[in-house]
């Protein structure tokens, strides 16, 4: 309930064409309604009192009430679709909104698919749920009410006989309506879980056939695809079972009626025609009760889905603007660490104890081996994760009291994997500064070597690059991801080196790339190469975790300790 009257708060701004959908739908309505009673006027007043004048009004009556009723049924379906549509525009909406604002520890818990399944596949239920069930909702309810009242018109103590055949219907429905709500659950899950591996499936497919696991993967699809089969007969039994049932206990109703009416006709207490009307308004009740069960099934179906989409929308992001952030005014680039430690899990400590200080336009490079807490320390200054102790000042300011925007506006970050968008060249640099200058993009993409090998492409800055870039190569990319910081201009700089070895030529043209990058700005380079490491001015030496070395590349060799080692190890050959 508290589910449904959230999603009516989405209505709410559509308030006024809803009631004039609803006026159309209960008009359309009650234009059925008036059919049986067309049978029996012509039964009692035509057929049986050979009346031509009430021949003509009826058959007129007909032509009118008909075509009101196709105006009517137009209103109710574009009005109720537009609604529809509307609410889930602004619903998808605001889940996407919020799935931007949430923190890198939500994603890292969750499966793309599994996200993308709640903007699709559940919104769209819940769509589902408020047009077409709405209409069938009204509409089969005022059939229901409207057939009853005339039925009590016409003779009340047979309305009652039928009537007791309802509670009957009413208790099976609630036993069923359990049913279908679980398996609904588990049948949207398991969409969720198609949509996943096929999501990995097709994004990943170079990986898959460079293992060759094709096979592989098309098994581990096959086994999902199986388990949503077996969800969807679950529903499907549910409901196959649920109608005939119903339809069987409408079937006892109509045989006491025709029995007990049938009496009453010969002993002179009602005409032909109103038995005749009654049976006919007693047949289609099972039709508004078939299908409310139905609506019933959908709007449970519907309501699962929109818990899921609250759900999103409930999550609080774990790092957001404090209350009375401020704005990060334009700043030098001090950055210190004052004794920071952090934790992705609890009681696993990825950082402990790390101090340090940096100046201005110096270039940090941080080394150690692999899992040392190399980048988790470059996560730390954007705030993509908050230290569980511990504070980091850029200017002396704690960065938790600036605004995330302001802070991440003056921080540049090139990623060890190049990430592009689909788009062209062109787009993917303005990335960096959305305002910017086209002659601004040109000698951001000159500074960064990239501008001879997008010239040389077909259609220069137009050129498009295919989703994540995979037209170009991976030096092409990465200058592009460094033409990108270089247009943003930041004051901050990380930078995690590509491990992925490039030949000597676009080795050297991203070195000089980054080299020119790193110019002027506070730079964090988690260094793979040699030469980066030499040009550093201070090199922060992790293991497991803790700032175990500091100093120069001369300082550190003279102390011979893991640097020292690691230098022997990794870099000496090269
Ligand atoms: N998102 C995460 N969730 C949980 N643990 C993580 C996460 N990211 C990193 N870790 C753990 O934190 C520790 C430090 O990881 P980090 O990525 O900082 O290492 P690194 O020094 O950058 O290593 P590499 O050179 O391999 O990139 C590792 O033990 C790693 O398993
Ligand atoms: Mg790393």
């Amino acid at each position: 309930m508290t589910i449904y009257l959230r999603l009516l708060k989405y209505v709410k701004p559509y308030v006024k064409r809803m009631i004039v959908a609803i006026i159309c739908i209960i008009l359309a309505a009650s234009a059925n309604l008036y059919v049986p009673w067309i049978l029996r006027d012509i039964i009692d007043e035509v057929l049986a009192s050979k009346n031509m004048f009430m021949l003509n009004a009826i058959a007129s009556g007909i032509v009118v009430v008909f075509f009101l009723r196709g105006v009517f049924f137009f209103g109710q379906t574009y009005l109720m679709s537009y609604i529809g549509q509307k609410v889930i525009i602004d619903i998808r909406e605001a889940v996407y909104r919020h799935l931007q604002r949430l923190s890198l520890s939500y994603y890292e818990k969750r499966r793309t698919g599994q996200l993308m399944s709640y903007i699709t596949n559940d919104v769209a239920a819940v769509q589902n749920a408020l047009v077409e069930s709405m209409i069938e909702l009204v509409t089969e309810g005022m059939t229901l009410i409207g057939s009853l009242s005339v039925m009590f018109y016409l003779h009340w103590q047979l309305t009652l006989l039928t009537l007791i055949t309802a509670p009957l219907v009413g208790q099976t429905m609630n036993v069923f309506g359990k049913k279908l709500r679980k398996s609904s659950a588990l049948i949207q899950e398991r969409a969720a879980d198609i949509t996943s591996v096929l999501q990995e499936g097709i994004s990943s497919v170079r990986v898959i056939k460079s293992f060759a696991r094709e096979d592989y993967e098309i098994e581990r699809f096959k086994k999902q695809n199986h388990q949503n089969f077996r969800a969807q007969m679950k529903n499907s039994q549910i409901m196959a079972t649920l109608t005939p049932i119903i339809e069987f206990t409408a079937a006892i109703g109509v045989t006491a009626i025709i029995w007990y009416g049938g009496r009453e006709v010969i002993n002179n207490n009602l005409t032909a025609g109103s038995l005749i009307a009654f049976l006919v308004y007693a047949v289609n009740l099972s039709n508004p009760i078939k299908r409310l069960s139905r609506v019933y099934g959908n709007i449970q179906k519907a309501l699962a889905a929109a818990k899921r989409v609250f759900d999103v929308l409930d999550t609080q992001p774990e790092i957001e603007d404090m209350p009375g952030a401020k704005e990060l005014a334009q700043i030098d680039g001090h950055v210190a660490f004052n004794n920071i430690s952090f934790e992705y899990k609890p009681g696993e400590p990825a950082l402990s104890g790390v101090q340090l200080a940096v100046q201005p336009g110096q270039v940090v490079a941080i080394v150690g081996p692999s899992g040392a807490g190399k980048t988790t320390i470059a996560n730390l200054i954007p705030r993509f994760y908050d230290p569980t102790s511990g504070d980091i000042t850029i200017d002396g300011i704690d960065i938790k009291t600036v605004t995330l925007k302001s802070l991440r506006q003056q921080i540049g970050i090139v990623p060890q994997e190049t990430i592009l968008f689909n788009g062209s060249v062109y787009s993917n640099i303005l990335y960096g500064r959305l305002d910017a200058k086209q002659d601004e993009v040109v000698n951001a993409a000159k500074a960064a070597n990239a501008h001879n090998f997008i010239m040389d492409m077909p259609d220069g800055y137009d050129t498009q690059i295919g989703e994540r870039g995979s037209k170009l190569s991976g030096g092409q990319r990465q200058r592009i991801s460094i033409a990108r910081a270089i247009l943003k201009n930041p004051r901050i700089l990380i930078l995690d080196e590509a491990t992925s070895a490039l030949d000597t030529e676009s080795e050297k043209l991203v070195q000089e790339a980054v080299d020119k990058l790193m110019v002027g700005r506070t730079s964090f380079v988690i260094a793979h190469r040699l030469s980066t490491i030499k040009r550093a001015n201070v090199i922060l030496v992790m293991e497991r975790g803790k700032l175990v070395e500091q100093g120069t590349h001369d300082e550190l060799l003279a102390l011979g300790g893991l640097y020292s080692k690691l230098y022997q190890v990794q870099f000496q050959s090269s």
